[in-house]
């Protein structure tokens, strides 16, 4: 990727850069000053609780909603002028479900072909090839209604393929999709990125965003909390590894070493030379833990707190 290289990125390696980025609604700033640049190949997650501001960020990129404040650009356009040819060009899974319910799924995808510019048989076979790719040829025929919740999911999924675009913004393109389809959804997105497709991907599936992203942004409340590479954040704020105590609150945490508690478990974090010392001392005690590896997930609760947001 090249901000591991020293060399200046110019517009033409970013693909969306974002400088004060605001947007309000009535007295809520949904989106309080966000800085951002998505280079050209790379998948950039946004991660943040509910109503952090990722869906009004992916909408002011995919240029549906207007931004109050700041500058934006996409693809080098600036959405508040050049919406329609910034929409042509990227591929988008919007958290809702926007399929139109009076048409089969295959209809669904044909129409969105046409509408990018397809000949008529052109999108038929263009459809045909994306409900092959989402494993639903077989469901051809049926209204979204008559399909699952994972079903419709891999639809949208394979619609935001139907322009071929150089950047999809994926706006929690997992959720509720069973184990062997997320699967198949990361196989996807990561071949697509090798071919050097940029992906803006919110989610709150931690896992996922470990596996995907080269680089995320973690909001809260409109602002950036923190930002860097998956396991650059892991190591700053959850070190290496996390030892889980329940009933912590019986046990004295060795000084020096980073502990919370919530929900009646002691979380604790450290260097793996430490492990001795800890174990150690909880055996003496007769507690027991559990001793795994700090992943992205302890650092979206360490970042934003274990309540749950309303
Ligand atoms: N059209 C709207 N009118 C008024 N308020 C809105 C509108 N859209 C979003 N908001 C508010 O802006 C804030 C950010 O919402 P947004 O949908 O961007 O959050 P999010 O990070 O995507 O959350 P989630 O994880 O729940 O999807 C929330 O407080 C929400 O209520
Ligand atoms: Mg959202």
């Amino acid at each position: 990727m090249s901000s591991s290289s020293y060399a200046p990125l110019s517009m033409d390696d970013l693909v969306i850069t974002a400088a004060g980025l605001k947007r309000r609604f009535g007295a809520l700033v949904a989106v309080d000053g966000v800085d951002l640049a998505v280079e050209r190949g790379e998948c950039f997650g946004l991660l943040g609780p509910n109503g952090a501001g990722k869906t009004s960020i992916t909408r002011m990129v995919q240029a549906v909603l207007p931004r109050t404040e700041g500058a934006l650009t996409v693809l080098g356009l600036d959405p508040g002028r050049q919406g329609a040819e910034i929409r042509a060009r990227i591929g988008v899974v919007p958290q809702g479900d926007n399929l139109d319910p009076d048409l089969s799924a295959q209809m669904n995808l044909q129409i969105y072909a046409r509408f990018f510019g397809a000949g008529a048989r052109e999108a038929e076979i263009r459809a045909r090839e994306l409900l092959e790719f989402a494993r639903l040829s077989d469901r051809s025929e049926d209204r979204p209604a008559q399909l699952s919740g994972g079903m419709r999911r891999r639809i949208i999924l394979a619609r935001a393929m139907v322009n071929r675009s150089e950047l999809l913004l994926l706006d929690e393109p997992t959720t509720a999709l069973d184990p062997q389809a997320r699967h198949q959804v990361w196989t996807w997105l990561k071949g697509l990125k090798e071919d050097g497709l940029s992906l803006l991907l919110t989610t709150h599936d931690m896992d996922e965003a470990e596996r995907l992203c080269d680089r995320l942004l973690v909001l809260d409340q409109g602002r950036v909390i923190a930002e860097g590479r998956p396991p650059d954040l892991i190591r700053r704020y959850a070190k290496e590894q996390v030892i889980e105590v329940d009933a912590g609150t019986h046990w004295e945490v060795p000084e020096a070493v980073q502990c919370e508690t919530h929900g009646g478990t002691t979380y604790v974090y450290f260097e793996r030379a430490q492990l001795g010392l800890l174990t150690g001392a909880l055996t003496a005690v007769g507690l027991p833990y559990r001793v795994r590896s700090a992943n992205l997930e302890d650092v979206f609760l360490r970042l934003t707190g274990r309540d749950l947001r309303t």
